[in-house]
């Protein structure tokens, strides 16, 4: 479908949980977070409902996100059933990595199209200060595992934050050297507790990674569902990405909507604009629950202020969104 803009919308974020095993120093406080319950939270079953309602609207890319969604019991058989839906595109998710281990087989065989992995160092000490845990083996051990089964649709979501290591960019990026790997850099952007001063522009970053790899070319090609930008190296198999939200603004383009955890129908990352669409599965007929949710997309604002105004911000941190 397409909103009021003449946007084409076909990617829906989907957050299952608010939870999180880790505690991103830009996403989630360490002390005093307050987490749903369990019956706050859709079901599977209603998630499915909606999911095919989606997708007779043309919303046929799913991103399950959290938190941390491989937290919640049984995503794999969500996935399962997703991938079962009629005319369902994309099926992916984002992690933070620390349960890949554990989930990472089950997750491929249950027909996930592709793995975003959040890591922001490789260095075991900064990931401990950056996520709050020593678990910087168990993320390295799930991407392990993935490639040992041979999965090759794996990217890597780094918020580079200053003060920042030239080495650590460097590590990072030598992931993706003779690996299907292919590692982003996103711009910090300000929701929640997040200061977007400590971020790194794409332009600075391609600076230092040109300096590292040599001279970068424009990725053309298709690369997932997401507002990244991709280049291509010399000698280097993956693609490096960029995703600037604030200097490199990609609302024209957006192409999405989220739900939360609760059914909140979150229709930018920016403002709290939206409805929960919970109740309708109830009150409303199929027909008429289409509709409603039609309507509420089509009102989807034409882009953030992030970079004039915090005022009109979303005041939720990004563990209750799910980026
Ligand atoms: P693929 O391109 O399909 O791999 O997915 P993606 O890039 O949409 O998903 P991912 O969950 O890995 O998100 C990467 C980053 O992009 C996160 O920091 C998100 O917050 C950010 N992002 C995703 N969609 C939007 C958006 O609509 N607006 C803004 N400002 N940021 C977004
Ligand atoms: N700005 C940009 N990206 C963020 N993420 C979490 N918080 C922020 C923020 N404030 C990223 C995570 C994850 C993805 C879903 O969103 O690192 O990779
Ligand atoms: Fe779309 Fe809002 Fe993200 Fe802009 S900030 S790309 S309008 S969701």
């Amino acid at each position: 479908m397409r909103d009021s803009f003449g946007r084409k919308i076909d990617y829906i974020r989907i957050s299952l949980t608010d939870r999180c095993n880790l505690r991103c120093k830009y996403c989630m406080p360490e002390e005093g977070v307050k987490l749903l319950n369990h019956e706050d939270i859709l079901s599977y079953e209603e998630i499915l409902i909606l999911a095919k309602i989606f997708i007779s609207l043309g919303i046929k890319n799913f991103k399950l996100t959290g938190g941390e969604p491989l937290v919640r019991r049984d995503v794999c058989n969500l996935i399962k059933e997703l991938k079962k839906l009629e005319g369902i595109g994309e099926v992916t998710i984002t992690t933070n990595g620390v349960l890949l281990e554990d989930y990472g087989k089950d997750l491929i065989d249950s027909g996930i199209d592709r793995i975003n992995v959040s890591l922001d160092s490789l260095n075991p000490i900064k990931y401990e200060k950056i996520t709050g845990r020593n678990l910087l083996d168990k993320v390295l051990g799930g991407i392990k595992l993935l490639l040992e089964h041979d999965f090759e649709k794996i990217k890597i979501n780094t918020v580079p934050m200053r003060p920042l290591d030239r080495e650590d960019i460097e590590n990072l990026i030598n992931l993706g050297k003779d690996n299907p790997i292919d590692i982003r850099f996103i711009k910090v952007m300000p929701i929640g507790i997040a200061n977007s001063e400590l971020g790194y522009s794409k332009k600075e970053l391609l600076q230092i990674i040109e300096s590292i790899l040599g001279k970068s070319s424009h990725f053309d090609g298709k690369k997932g569902n997401g507002p990244a930008e991709y280049y291509s190296f010399q000698n280097y198999r993956s693609n490096i990405g960029f995703i600037d939200a604030i200097d490199n603004k990609f609302c024209s383009e957006c192409n999405r909507i989220r739900l939360s955890a609760t059914g909140f129908l979150k229709l930018c990352l920016y403002y709290d604009l939206g409805e929960n669409i919970r109740p309708y599965i109830y009150s409303l007929s199929e027909n008429e629950l289409r509709e409603k949710i039609k309507d509420i997309i089509y009102n989807k604002p034409l882009m953030h202020h992030m970079n004039e105004s915090l005022i009109q911000r979303d005041k939720k941190n990004m563990n209750q969104i799910g980026g």
